[in-house]
């Protein structure tokens, strides 16, 4: 079967709109036709280089929405015309973290990083010219069709519009669960999220709905600092110094309670200057990525102990993707949680390219590939 998709054949490149032969899917798995994918900042760190992809060509996209198309042989549960949200993150059900319903560290996550199947890194499902192509985290979210394993996909309800539900296969649940799980954002805490991307309004509207007296917002963007205040952001500033020092304004000069980095690409003096911004007991989380080898920061580790301040690093907002997706999807049916209004512009599958370069120009909160268009 042939699908259009947006794929990178180079590392640094750009995503290329490239026609992918896809195989018929096996047993536990389903062939999707997307109706939606975010334009995720993590695909684009595979298009700068920041990541090196495990095979070229690599087909992008691990926020997507859509309809089972297929059904693998022997594989319960799932039907033709079902609506699907695909999550990052696949959940196996039966390894140690799993097992402790801990699904967002699932043993089958770093393997689907490939862009192989999940469980089992060397088999592909997609192809270029008889080549292997790779699916973003397993997914590829970045083509009209795609076959996934069942570990990756939620079932949700058909009377829920499904198009702004892709949002919750990544960066609604990560910056939500940023806010409430990593950074335990409680009632009447002043938290400062560094970042107003997806991630970042995301964490905004977690951090307002954990009861948050103050959510100060940093973004060199003017859009970005503009928006910030429809997800619930009190005040917005260019610079972290000016967040911070607002934040001790309001805490008797101590600091913020926590500071949520999910900033584009990571840089060490964010992780420093997010630690610096907290108070005596405050969390730090750090959802953002920028490079996976190891870079030197600057931290002072005296103030670290005796000011008893916690750095957390945050994988898919630190819940169970198969917990945070109904839960986000009861908060947006009753109208509390803002999904549509997250996305600034939409793209079709070709113009994944210019999605990206809007992203960097800093005029989307949340770009998105509408596949009906
Ligand atoms: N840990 C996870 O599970 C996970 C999941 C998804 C995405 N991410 C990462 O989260 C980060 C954010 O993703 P996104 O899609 O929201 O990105 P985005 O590019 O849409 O948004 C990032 C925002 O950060 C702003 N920014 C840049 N430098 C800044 C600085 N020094 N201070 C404050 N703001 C700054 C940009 O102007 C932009 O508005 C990326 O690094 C992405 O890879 C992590
Ligand atoms: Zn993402
Ligand atoms: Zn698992």
């Amino acid at each position: 079967m042939e699908s259009t998709a947006a794929v990178l054949l180079t590392s640094p490149g750009e995503f290329q709109t490239t026609k992918v032969t896809l195989d018929e899917p096996r047993q536990g798995e389903l062939m999707i036709r997307l109706v939606a994918s975010g334009l995720c900042h993590s695909d684009d760190h595979y298009a700068t280089g920041d990541l090196q992809p495990k095979v070229l060509p690599f087909c992008g996209g691990h926020e997507g929405a859509g309809v089972v198309e297929k059904v693998g042989p022997n594989t319960p549960g799932f039907e033709v015309g079902d609506h699907i949200v695909m999550t990052f993150m696949p959940a196996c059900g039966r390894c140690f973290w799993c097992s402790q319903g801990k699904q967002e560290l699932c043993d089958n996550g770093a393997q689907s990083e490939s862009g192989g199947r999940p469980d089992d890194p060397n088999s592909y499902r997609m192809s270029v010219d008889g080549k292997p192509c790779g699916q973003m985290t397993g997914l590829g979210t970045f083509s009209q069709y795609t076959v996934v394993s069942t570990t990756s996909a939620y079932k949700v309800p058909k009377d829920v519009p499904l198009k702004y539900l892709c949002l919750l296969g990544c960066g609604v649940g990560t910056g939500y669960g940023s806010a409430i799980n990593a950074a335990d954002v409680r009632p009447g805490h002043t938290v400062i999220v560094m970042g107003m991307g997806g991630i970042g309004a995301s964490a905004v509207q977690g951090a307002a709905h954990a009861g948050a007296a103050n959510v100060i917002v940093v973004d060199p963007a003017e859009f970005k600092r503009e928006m910030a205040a429809e997800f619930g952001a009190t005040e917005s500033f260019a610079t972290i110094e000016e967040a911070a020092e607002k934040a001790r304004h309001y805490t008797n000069g101590q600091g913020a309670d926590s500071t949520i980095v999910t900033v584009g690409r990571l840089q060490p003096q964010n992780v420093t200057d997010a630690l610096e911004s907290v108070r005596k007991g405050g969390n730090v989380a750090v959802t953002a990525v920028g490079t996976f080898d190891p870079v030197p920061v600057d931290i002072n580790l005296g103030m670290l102990s005796m000011m008893q301040k916690t750095i957390k690093g945050v994988i898919f907002g630190n819940w169970s993707p198969f917990v945070s997706v109904p839960r986000l999807l009861d908060l947006y049916r009753s109208g509390k949680l803002k999904l549509d209004e997250m996305v600034t512009r939409e793209y079709t599958v070709e113009q994944v390219a210019q999605g990206y370069r809007d992203m960097h120009a800093g005029i989307n909160v949340r770009g998105l590939i509408d596949f009906e268009k």
